[in-house]
């Protein structure tokens, strides 16, 4: 579990005064096997956030733990890295080699793991990617959403408990976002506990829970069904609601209720259709 318990921060800048607390008073759990995604707007402290969940940015006033491990304590950095995976939005800043399986055995080899068992690794990190075809290519000519892939085997070769996904779809097309999203779902069926930050609500809705970032706090936490029953809240924090649940709310005005907010095209065809037989 990671946990977050009355978290302020604010990045140390020259002038005191103009020190703002990024993150102020947040306090939640992850627990293990969780998808939880993370909405707010630009600057909502979504980002710094995470990087507390690793270590990169320790809190000012509360404290994180990672399985009972403090972040605030020097001497667990390096396993608190190890459990906590991060992939980030520009796939080109993450690849370091210049052949796929180098780059994914990169992590591994600076743990000083054995080679037998690096080899082990790379290979099922790249089958869980679905790019062991491309074992031996070099990474520039991959498409976006493959060498976002191969990044996040580089990442599961760490064997991490944890991964965090910080909008790691944003450059991608939508056929490499797919992509991503589907290798993400099959992580989270092995037992992998993720952290998705996204700008797509559509992201948003295939996850278990949603946690809403407003100025340094935590404005909503709840299922995607919850969250995006309320349409207006999520528009005012600059926010939107996939499609379908968006429909479905306007709909409400004018008298039309649903039961359960629909997420999908297929859930609001569902209810809808069921209302004019
Ligand atoms: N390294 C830094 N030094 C100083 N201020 C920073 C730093 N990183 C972020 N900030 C500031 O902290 C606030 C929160 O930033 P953060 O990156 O956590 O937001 P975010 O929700 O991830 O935004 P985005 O959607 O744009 O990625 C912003 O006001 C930002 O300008
Ligand atoms: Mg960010």
């Amino acid at each position: 579990m990671i946990s977050v318990k009355n978290v302020s921060f604010s990045y140390d800048s020259e002038e005191k005064e103009d020190r703002k607390k990024v993150l102020d008073n947040v306090s939640l759990d992850i627990n293990q096997g969780e998808l939880v995604a993370v909405l707010g707007h630009n600057g909502s402290g979504k980002s710094t956030l995470v990087k507390t969940f690793n270590g990169i940015c320790i809190p000012d006033e509360g404290c994180v733990t990672v399985d009972g491990l403090d972040t605030g304590n020097e001497e667990n950095c390096g396993q608190i890295r190890r459990k906590v995976g991060m992939v980030f939005q520009n796939p080109d800043n993450q690849i370091v080699a210049t052949i796929v399986e180098e780059d994914v055995a990169f992590g591994p080899e600076n743990l000083g793991i054995e080679s037998e068992q690096i080899r082990k690794r790379v290979d099922d990190a790249l089958r869980t990617v679905g790019m062991t075809a491309y074992a031996s290519h070099a990474p520039h000519m991959l498409s976006g959403g493959q060498k976002q892939r191969v990044a996040i085997a580089g990442v599961i070769a760490m064997e991490p408990s944890y991964i965090v996904f910080d909008e790691s779809t944003a450059m991608l097309d939508p056929k490499g976002r797919k992509e991503v999203i589907e290798t993400i779902k099959k992580l989270n069926s092995k037992g992998i506990t993720i952290i998705l930050i996204t700008h797509y609500m559509e992201e948003a809705a295939l996850c278990d829970r949603i946690i809403v970032m407003n100025k340094g706090r935590v404005e909503k936490d709840g299922t995607p069904t919850e969250i995006f029953a309320d349409a207006e809240t999520m528009q005012k924090l600059g926010l939107g609601v996939p499609q379908p649940s968006l429909l479905a709310y306007e709909l409400g005005k004018q008298g039309v209720k649903f039961e359960k907010t629909p997420l999908t095209a297929e859930e609001f065809i569902k209810e809808f259709t069921g209302k004019i037989r």
